[in-house]
């Protein structure tokens, strides 16, 4: 449902963005900070008088870690915003990146981007824009925020971009929000940074703020509530609780007997001196996911995986329907394929993406695991990030916040497991 703009409430913080004079910004301008804290809804309301100030000699830009965020984070919002309270039009084509904003008589040509992946730079190359807005800018890549920032030639062009925290270790913190917080007049030149918590978005009511409180913990914490740019330190899965995560493996059984179970899939992490690592979940209608079993063992043979598969479904008496695999042992998933009835995927997320997902399951206690699988929760209790004093012996050289890849076989076969089904069978 898009925002009710007739109904906004409005924090200090947010009243003294919305009335700076759009040309008294500097070339780039971030907001960032808590979650939900209003950065997004300040820029949507913001972009018609900047377009305004700027006018409509070039293009202008709006761009996110794909087209499609673009659409559900930013679009959605300003395009009623326009059409519904501004009397103007936005069309967009999202396959092609198309749009053109048409605001009091002057039509605006813009271009919507992915800027997330490595290759996203060669789809901004040329051409001269004055208005880029980036949506997550820290989930753009590296290249593409340089080339991004390139384009800009215009003396009256403007970025606008808003993001959460992420390690202080990244380029965005290390090249523009340190520097600037501790004073240096060159990047303040070009640079200006806006704080955002939840108490500056007057539309958040107590009771929610509460509520998100209690879903964070530790460096997440820090990020997500504080909004402080942190290194991500100690348990991948801070939030996991033994006493609230963990099922009696009857009470499992009990559920699959009386048909509570939708769907059983699995993932599969190879190994050979590393354990591989097979797990089998499952989920209900309301969208919790269960954990029923585990395959856990070094220098074991495709063949013994199928057989394992194919016992259970013997067992349980169920079909499963997927197994998200490994993609590093292709000749592995094709006996798979070959002697099983699932369809095999070997779409291996990426890391952060996917612990993401896998976290927000069990802050809102969408993830239960059965106390017969051991080795799995053994990794929740000791999967973690590398302290401070150990990134450089563990630093792989990004930005992202990567755990330590030891005991992390099962957490790999959950992620790639639970990635897969979220990603395209639960909307
Ligand atoms: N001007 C406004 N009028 C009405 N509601 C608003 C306004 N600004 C923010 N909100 C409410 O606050 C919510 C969060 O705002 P917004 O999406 O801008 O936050 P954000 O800081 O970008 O969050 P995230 O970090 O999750 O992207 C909105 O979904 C909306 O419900
Ligand atoms: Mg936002």
């Amino acid at each position: 449902m898009p925002v009710k703009w007739e109904d906004s409430k409005y924090s200090n913080k947010a009243k003294k963005f919305l009335a700076k004079d759009p040309m008294k910004f500097p070339l780039l301008t971030l907001l960032d900070g808590a979650v939900r804290s209003g950065k997004t809804l300040n820029i949507i309301q913001k972009i018609p008088q900047i377009f305004d100030a700027i006018g409509n000699d070039y293009l202008k830009v709006f761009s996110g870690y794909s087209k499609n965020t673009v659409r559900n984070n930013v679009l959605i919002e300003l395009k009623p915003f326009i059409e519904n309270y501004l009397g103007g039009s936005l069309k967009a084509n999202t396959s092609s990146g198309e749009m053109e904003i048409i605001l009091w008589g002057k039509k605006y040509p813009c271009l919507i981007v992915g800027g997330g992946e490595a290759d996203s730079v060669a789809s901004i190359q040329g051409g001269t824009w004055d208005f880029w807005y980036a949506n997550e800018l820290p989930q753009h890549h590296y290249s593409f925020y340089n080339m991004a920032l390139s384009r800009l030639t215009p003396a009256n062009a403007r970025a606008f971009a808003d993001s959460n925290p992420e390690s202080s270790n990244h380029w965005l913190y290390q090249e523009k929000i340190k520097p600037y917080l501790e004073n240096n007049l060159d990047v303040k030149a070009v640079f200006e940074y806006w704080h955002f918590t939840m108490q500056d978005n007057a539309n958040l009511s107590e009771t929610f703020i509460n509520n998100q409180n209690k879903l964070y913990s530790g460096a997440f914490k820090a990020r997500k509530i504080d909004g402080l740019w942190v290194v991500a330190d100690g348990l991948v899965y801070d939030t996991f609780n033994t006493s609230k995560h963990v099922i009696a493996k009857d009470i499992l059984l009990k559920k699959i007997d009386e048909n509570l179970i939708s769907e059983y899939f699995l993932g599969i992490d190879w190994g050979w001196n590393h354990p591989t690592a097979c797990l089998l979940l499952g989920v209900d209608k309301s969208g919790t996911y269960y954990l029923f079993d585990e395959l856990y063992s070094q220098k074991i043979e495709a063949d013994i995986v199928v057989d394992w598969i194919n016992e259970k479904q013997q067992e349980y008496g169920r079909y499963f329907s997927f197994a998200n695999c490994d993609n590093a042992r292709p000749e592995q998933n094709d006996k798979l394929r070959k002697s099983t009835n699932l369809i095999i995927y070997e779409e291996k997320p990426r890391i952060e993406d996917s612990i993401s997902l896998v976290r927000g399951l069990i802050n809102y206690d969408k993830l239960l695991i059965s106390d017969a699988c051991t080795a799995t929760l053994n990794e929740f209790s000791t999967y973690r990030y590398p302290s401070e004093s150990e990134q450089t012996k563990y630093y792989s050289g990004g930005s992202a916040d990567l755990p330590i890849k030891i005991n992390d076989d099962c957490m790999d076969a959950l992620r790639y497991a639970i990635f897969k089904h979220l990603t395209t069978f639960s909307r």
